[in-house]
């Protein structure tokens, strides 16, 4: 497979969504946000199960595509906070890491031909899904300033939340991804780790920009 992979890992609210989906439309590449197929799992079993003991029977009965689908028509729900929470837990499950690592390196290996790649972020993307990405960048800030700016898009999106819940849920997020068993968030050993507590998200696309550049020049001539 010939098409560019670029992969982009870091902790919650680092920007990677932001940034990711602004790299995607300007050098046409697919976008595949990792998380959302932990969001959707959770969602799944919580609208279908009441009881985690059910979770092992929900897993074995659940297809690819019933799932894919699922996915792809997602909403707003995937982000309440019982979700989140939910999607965390799963994240830990080796069998639901399994299941949804398959379908992710489905999409990789099934891209469409118009796209000149892919760019897929989240925690594991080029320790686990993509470790041949040709490109690898590990964004992160400090904590308190990633609160800061998920704590004024909750007040922008009209929610009530305290700033100090949004910091401690991030601790507590942080501590789950960075210590769970199977494929933690990691700095995969060949990124480009980029530090953006100073820049604002502007700064932070056109750094990453030059980065890809700088290692593919050649996709210069395909945009
Ligand atoms: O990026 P997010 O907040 O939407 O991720 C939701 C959950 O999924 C979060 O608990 C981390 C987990 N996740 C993961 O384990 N591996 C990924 N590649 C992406 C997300």
């Amino acid at each position: 497979m010939n098409s560019i992979i670029i992969t982009i890992d870091g902790p919650a609210a680092s920007g990677k969504g932001s940034l990711s989906k602004k790299i995607s439309l300007d050098f046409n590449l697919y976008y595949l946000e990792t998380g959302i197929y932990y969001r959707a799992l959770a969602s799944l079993f919580n609208s279908k199960k009441d009881s985690y003991s059910e979770l092992p029977a929900f897993l074995a009965n659940l297809s690819k595509t019933q799932f894919k689908a699922f996915v792809i028509n997602n909403d707003k729900n995937l982000y309440t906070s019982k979700i989140t929470t939910l999607a965390s837990k799963f994240a830990k499950i080796l069998d639901i890491r399994r299941f949804i690592l398959s379908i992710q390196q489905d999409s990789i290996n099934s891209l469409d031909e118009k796209f000149n790649g892919i760019i897929l972020e989240g925690r594991d993307c080029g320790t686990v899904i993509a470790p041949e990405a040709n490109v690898k960048i590990f964004l992160t800030s400090h904590i308190e300033i990633r609160a800061k700016r998920r704590f004024n898009q909750f007040t922008k999106d009209g929610k009530n939340i305290s700033y100090k819940k949004v910091l401690n849920d991030l601790k507590e997020r942080d501590m789950q991804d960075q210590n769970r068993k199977h494929s933690p968030l990691q700095i995969p050993k060949d990124a480009i780790i980029l530090d953006n507590s100073n820049y604002n998200l502007e700064e932070t696309i056109n750094i990453v920009k030059n980065i890809i550049f700088s290692n593919i020049p050649s996709l210069k001539n395909k945009i």
